[in-house]
């Protein structure tokens, strides 16, 4: 079987360091609604897909639930077992779940579903019992901010196909699913603190530009360098996080 996994998200391995560091986490009121839609607590057991550094995965752990994280790509999974000790790490992808048929009483995806290919549906309805939902979670810059707006105008210019959140085609498999319900949706607006170091880093995780060479990269650091040059230091990034929720039958 040919990789699941898009070549793009693959290079994430390179920078678990930079992506720990300054990509943002999710706000406590957007994870208390999750773990309420999902119902997770002592006895349940939930996975992570995408699960990265564990960035989410971790704000999972105090409910008690039983966790396991799916991260097919190494250098993040290894960042996320030395900071998220007690959680189950596989190796594999969203496309082929390593879990029993209605083996999980919930599923989160955060800041990942683009990068998933259409069988993750599937998937996902097999694994989870019926009545069980799985979140997908977004952190969504804020564009009406102008640092926010160069940053994403950046990824998008070097982005040569790769798959984007804020294109909605990762909607479509799960809408034509006879298996799952769409359950809800709720943005939670709010913001967080980055150094200016902090922000290069961010620009340098986001995937079609970390996949780049060094030239290209320093013309895309030095534009945005330019825009922060102009913001206080740390810099408040707003966005907000988009929590959508499908249930199985
Ligand atoms: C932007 S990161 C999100 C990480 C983490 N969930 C978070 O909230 O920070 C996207 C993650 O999805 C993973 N990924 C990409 N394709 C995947 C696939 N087909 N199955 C499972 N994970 C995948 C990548 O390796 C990467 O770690």
């Amino acid at each position: 079987m040919s990789d699941p996994v898009h070549p793009k998200a693959r290079a994430f391995g390179a920078v678990a360091d930079e992506y720990e560091r300054a990509r943002p986490d999710y706000p406590a009121e957007a994870v208390a609604h999750v773990v309420d839609a999902l119902g997770l607590g002592s006895g349940k057991v939930v996975a992570d897909l995408g699960a990265g550094t564990g960035k989410l995965t971790r704000l999972l752990v105090p409910t008690g639930a039983e966790i396991h994280a799916v991260e097919p790509v190494d250098g993040m999974r290894a960042e996320l077992e030395r900071r998220v000790p007690g959680v189950t790490a596989h190796a594999d992808s969203a496309e082929a779940l390593p879990f029993a048929d209605a083996g999980l009483d919930g599923a989160t995806v955060a800041q990942a579903v683009h990068w998933f290919g259409p069988r993750w549906v599937d998937e996902i309805s097999r694994a989870l019992r019926p009545g069980a939902a799985v979140a997908i979670v977004y952190n969504l810059r804020d564009l009406t901010q102008p640092l926010n707006r160069a940053i994403s105008e950046a990824r998008e210019r070097v982005a040569d196909g790769a798959p984007s959140y804020a294109s909605g085609r990762w909607r479509e498999p799960l809408e034509a699913s006879p298996v799952l319900a769409h359950d809800g949706f709720t943005g939670f607006p709010w913001s967080y603190d980055r150094t200016h170091a902090e922000v290069l880093d961010q620009v340098l995780s986001l995937a079609p530009i970390s996949a780049l060479g060094p030239h290209d990269q320093h013309e895309i650091l030095t534009e945005i360098a330019a825009v922060l040059a102009g913001e206080p230091d740390p810099v408040a990034l707003r966005c907000t996080t988009e929590v959508t929720l499908f249930r199985r039958r």
